[in-house]
């Protein structure tokens, strides 16, 4: 058919912790066209819990698309240009909802959630280490508070509704891109109960070599697999929009959304890394279609399958908790910031080793890769008083830099060191951010004009499904930031850092 100026354009859902959004691309350029974002709310009923509202973001997600198709109609763009769309999400937040009535039974459990650290450490206890080991060698991940795995027992152990709704064959369970395709395609009337190999991979609950929801995971969280969605490839037709301004387009790809970076950033060899600066940060490294199992706290997750019979492309992961939502916290509950863009202009106002300068670990909820302590917490070490806002900004951005670092020290063991960075989310913007950060990792850090890479990553999916997204594009113009301090800089950096660390660990007792 004849297309607009821009040719056949792609929509892509970018649902994170934060925000969500949702952008238009031309899939011959991948230039956005028009977007609109809207911003999510977070409640934390009991310390450690965080929870959302799964009503809230199915609204958020109509709303960013009937304001963005809007938008298209008032620069004179045909919405029926968009032939498709793909969707990407934070991951790990688990819903579970009602398949007659489509309510969700009980608020969508956050991946930054610890409720389930009791949970944790009575399966350490009961099942023994060979049990443990097995459930890691299998999905990929270690018992821990991050995954669906656990969050779906505890749901389905304390919610009444839950209880009730499984028994009557009535209860659907999944990440939120399955909330999303199943609303989103009809809900109660015949939506499509689906998920991706990667969306699945970070559940806990599928087998890395099979792709399938494991008897032995399902067996050791006590998780019926009736409830769960069909496991599909990242790029391949899902289903078409039931309602509004797509009516009948079609959901066409699917990406867990640091999954969805690694794509964007057309990281797409072996030994390729990316790392997405959001809510919290997480790095992807390209072990092409080999499972690596980490021997220092890196997970192992699927990156992407292209296609139903496409061989999965697979990665291995440092997740980093708390990034972006140190400076929120800065924002909203310290009070010293009045907009976390005023981070760049502050932390520029003092160097590292100045007088006043501190170091500070926000392990807000314990700390991810590679420790993986759930006790740990946060801590503000060398404070005198000659330390004021900047060096506490200044310090919020090295404690991301550092925590990059170790991941990024943490791969060079496993597999090989890292050459360079590819960087991209939302505190990415933050030029002294990035210095810092070639500074502290000693590489080059690669960050593209265009940051919008998970809901590309998500675009070219669906493109790709399609046959719409050109095979491959040239590497889009990007700043890079050169490592500007010595070695010897670099480790005395390192070791004091390190120093502040040890103390935050068993912090948090039961
Ligand atoms: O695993 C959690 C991750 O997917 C959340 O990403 O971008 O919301 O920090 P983000």
């Amino acid at each position: 058919r004849e297309f607009g100026k821009f040719g056949p354009l792609i929509g892509a859902i970018d649902e994170g912790t934060s925000n969500v959004k949702f952008l238009v691309f031309a899939a011959n350029t991948s230039e956005v066209l028009t977007y609109h974002q809207v911003s999510l709310k977070r409640f934390s009923p009991q310390e450690g819990w965080v929870e959302q509202d799964a009503l809230e973001i199915l609204s958020a997600v109509l709303e960013c698309i009937e304001v963005t198709i809007d938008n298209l109609r008032k620069l004179d763009i045909n919405p029926e240009d968009v032939v498709g769309i793909g969707i990407t999400n934070q991951r790990e937040t688990t819903i579970v909802w009602n398949s007659t009535t489509g309510e969700p039974l009980y608020s969508a459990i956050v991946w930054l959630d610890v409720r389930t650290s009791k949970i944790v450490d009575d399966l350490i206890k009961t099942k023994g280490a060979q049990c443990t080991n097995a459930v890691t060698q299998t999905s990929g991940l270690p018992l821990s508070t991050y995954f669906s795995s656990v969050k779906l027992k505890w749901l389905l152990e304390n919610v009444t509704a839950i209880k009730q709704a499984v028994i009557e064959g009535e209860c659907m369970a999944g990440t939120v891109d399955s909330w999303l395709i199943w609303n989103l395609t009809g809900g109660s009337r015949g939506g499509v109960h689906a998920t991706d190999v990667t969306n699945a991979s970070r559940t806990q609950l599928m087998s890395l070599k099979s792709l399938q929801w494991d008897k032995g995971l399902l067996r050791f969280f006590d998780v019926p697999i009736e409830i769960l969605p069909k496991i599909k490839s990242s790029a391949e037709i899902y289903g078409y929009i039931s309602t509004g301004a797509l009516l009948g387009t079609p959901i066409a790809g699917c990406l867990g959304d640091q999954q969805a970076a690694l794509v964007g950033q057309n990281c797409m060899n072996f030994g390729q890394v990316k790392c997405t600066y959001g809510t919290g940060c997480f790095l992807l490294y390209n072990t092409g279609e080999s499972i690596v199992h980490s021997q220092n706290g890196l997970l192992t997750t699927v990156a992407y399958k292209l296609g139903p019979n496409e061989p999965p492309i697979y990665a291995l992961e440092g997740s980093v908790a708390i990034a972006g939502d140190t400076l929120q916290w800065l924002q909203d509950s310290l009070g010293i910031l009045n907009d976390v863009s005023d981070t760049e202009y502050h932390a520029a106002q003092v160097t590292d080793d100045e007088e006043g300068s501190i170091c500070f670990v926000p392990a807000f909820n314990g700390l991810y890769s590679p420790h993986w302590r759930k006790d740990a917490r946060g801590v503000m070490c060398g404070i005198s008083s000659k330390t004021r806002r900047p060096h506490v900004v200044r310090a919020a951005l090295e404690a991301v830099c550092q925590q990059v670092r170790a991941v990024g020290g943490a791969m060079a063991v496993d597999c090989a060191p890292l050459r360079r960075l590819l960087a991209d989310g939302g505190m990415a913007q933050n030029a002294t951010l990035m210095q810092m950060q070639a500074d502290t990792l000693g590489v080059a850090v690669i960050r593209p004009l265009m940051m919008e890479s998970t809901a590309l990553g998500a675009a070219i999916v669906a493109g790709r499904a399609l046959r719409v997204w050109p095979a491959s594009t040239p590497s889009p113009p990007a700043d890079t930031f050169l490592p500007s301090i010595t070695n010897e800089e670099r480790e005395i950096r390192r070791v004091r850092w390190e120093s502040a660390l040890e103390r935050c660990l068993g912090w948090a007792t039961e």
